[in-house]
């Protein structure tokens, strides 16, 4: 059985749809992308069927990381059975997500990406899309580096 991750923040142009390039590049390099299936999804739906935003596909682009997802918004009667580890961006996406969840037991799926940083000097990555490009390289930096802590943990703690 495929391990399921989906990625979320509130516009899925920016930051999950980085979340998911970034870790399904990971997975490849380390020759593991079989186990895995790996989506991102909005909060809102602001920005359905659009590509990611250009300035994020730029400073990816720069790391070696093609963002080729389009915006959708999560489906919270499906995407919550389907998915193992929903992992939100920041704390309003976590809380959104939780408010979304059908009931509490899914509480246990929803996951906050910075959770699985190696510092812990930020709680939540930060929205970038009112920044410059200081924000998007922000962006990168703490999904790199959250994208290997992420890894192990759905390693050691995948029970199917
Ligand atoms: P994202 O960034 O949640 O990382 O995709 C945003 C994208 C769009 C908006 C806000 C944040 N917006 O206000 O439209």
């Amino acid at each position: 059985m495929k391990k399921k991750v989906l990625f979320v923040c509130l516009g899925n142009i920016c930051r999950s749809p980085s979340a998911e390039a970034v870790f399904k590049h990971f997975i490849e390099k380390i020759d593991a992308s079989d186990e895995y299936e790996v989506d991102s999804a909005g909060t809102s739906a602001w920005h359905e069927g659009e590509p990611a935003d250009p300035r994020m596909k730029i400073h990816a682009k720069k790391r070696g990381i093609e963002l080729t997802s389009v915006s959708r918004p999560v489906h919270p009667e499906t995407d919550f059975d389907y998915f193992d580890y929903i992992v939100a961006m920041d704390n309003d996406n976590l809380r959104n997500l939780k408010e979304m969840a059908p009931n509490k037991e899914y509480w246990k799926k929803i996951f906050l990406m910075t959770d699985f940083s190696s510092g812990n000097h930020y709680h939540g990555v930060p929205d970038p899309y009112y920044s410059g490009s200081e924000g998007f390289e922000l962006v990168l930096d703490l999904l790199e580096d959250a994208t290997e802590g992420l890894y192990s943990f759905t390693q050691n703690h995948h029970q199917k």
